[in-house]
């Protein structure tokens, strides 16, 4: 049935928190990628994913579990595990550990306020990396906005919205469908798209470009250029929580010297049209096969692109 043809997990790097999200010390039950996790961080300030059940007899190391050091102690009989390998490193009542003491250790990376986990079906390491976006940190941007959103769709119909210039007419009423081009990175992997509209601004009329880049299905950026002396950018991870569950997370920011005026209104122009999308996102089911017509060549560009993205399980 066509309910159940939805794609699987696809492979890249996925927020599983905000930064802010967890302190030293502090542990957090996370689920992800159809698994349960443990997010903590350790004494030493590093962000760890572990698979959350204890090799042992299985507690959920989130629920009641600690820190300690660097690493994590089960709320059941206090193995504790290390955050990166995953090992486990110390039985307290019993000198030799057993080969087998481990659990899975997830690859982690901090970067733009957000930690992200690196996901992949056959459970291959990471071939890129998260890119550092500079407008994040920048003293000329302001503190950026965040925004999350989770949405029962499976991600990739959530992102193919970036690469469907009808839509943004009919659901968002914008004016007319922007001129879109796109073009990708040398593997194939990075994309790169730019749209050409005149958009009215508290700031005046403009003809403006929006580049959108995107890194893998759920990690991408909008920036919308055009004012003179003036920016706007948004940098978004969007993670499948599952299947068919999918959560959203945005960091939005603007040069100073217009976010109290154009940045806030942009702000709430993306964070405000996403309830359109949303009513036709939560309802839909995927089409493996669309039917396509002639004018739907960027919709095909993305199905042909995302195929990247997935391999077969390991098991
Ligand atoms: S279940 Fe974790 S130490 Fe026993
Ligand atoms: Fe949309």
């Amino acid at each position: 049935m066509d309910q159940d043809i939805v794609p699987g997990i696809p492979n890249g790097w996925f927020a599983v928190a905000w930064s802010s999200d967890i302190g030293p010390g502090e542990v957090r039950r996370i689920y992800y990628f159809g698994e349960e996790m443990v997010l903590f961080r350790t004494r030493t300030g590093q962000a760890r994913v572990l698979s959350a059940y204890c090799a042992h007899l299985g507690a959920h190391l989130a629920e009641g579990g600690r820190v300690v050091g660097e690493t994590i102690r089960c709320p059941f009989h206090a193995w504790q595990y290390e955050g990166e390998s995953g090992d486990c490193v110390k039985i307290p009542y019993c000198d030799r550990i057993p080969a087998k003491a481990q659990v899975r250790a997830w690859e982690v990376c901090e970067r733009n306020g957000m930690i992200f986990a690196w996901h992949h079906a056959e459970e291959q390491g990471p071939d890129w990396e998260v890119p550092e976006i500079p407008q994040l940190s920048d003293p000329e941007w302001a503190e950026p906005r965040t925004f999350e959103i989770e949405v029962p769709i499976h991600m990739q119909d959530m992102a193919e919205n970036n690469l469907d210039p009808v839509h943004f007419e009919v659901v968002h009423s914008s004016m007319g469908i922007p001129d879109t081009e796109i073009e990708f990175g040398e593997d194939g992997r990075f994309m790169h798209a730019v749209s050409y509209s005149e958009q009215e601004t508290p700031l005046g009329t403009f003809k403006m470009e929006l580049l959108r880049d995107s890194w893998c299905i759920g990690m991408s950026s909008v920036e919308s250029r055009g004012i003179p002396g003036a920016g706007l950018y948004m940098f978004s991870s969007t993670s499948p929580i599952d299947r068919h569950r999918t959560i959203s997370r945005w960091a939005m920011t603007a040069t100073k010297n217009m976010v109290d005026t154009a940045g806030e209104e942009w702000f709430d122009g993306i964070t405000g049209g996403l309830s359109d999308d949303v009513r036709i996102w939560a309802n839909k089911i995927h089409r493996p096969n669309p039917v396509f017509c002639e004018a739907d060549k960027l919709l095909g560009e993305f199905r042909r692109w995302v195929r990247q993205f997935y391999s077969t399980p390991a098991n």
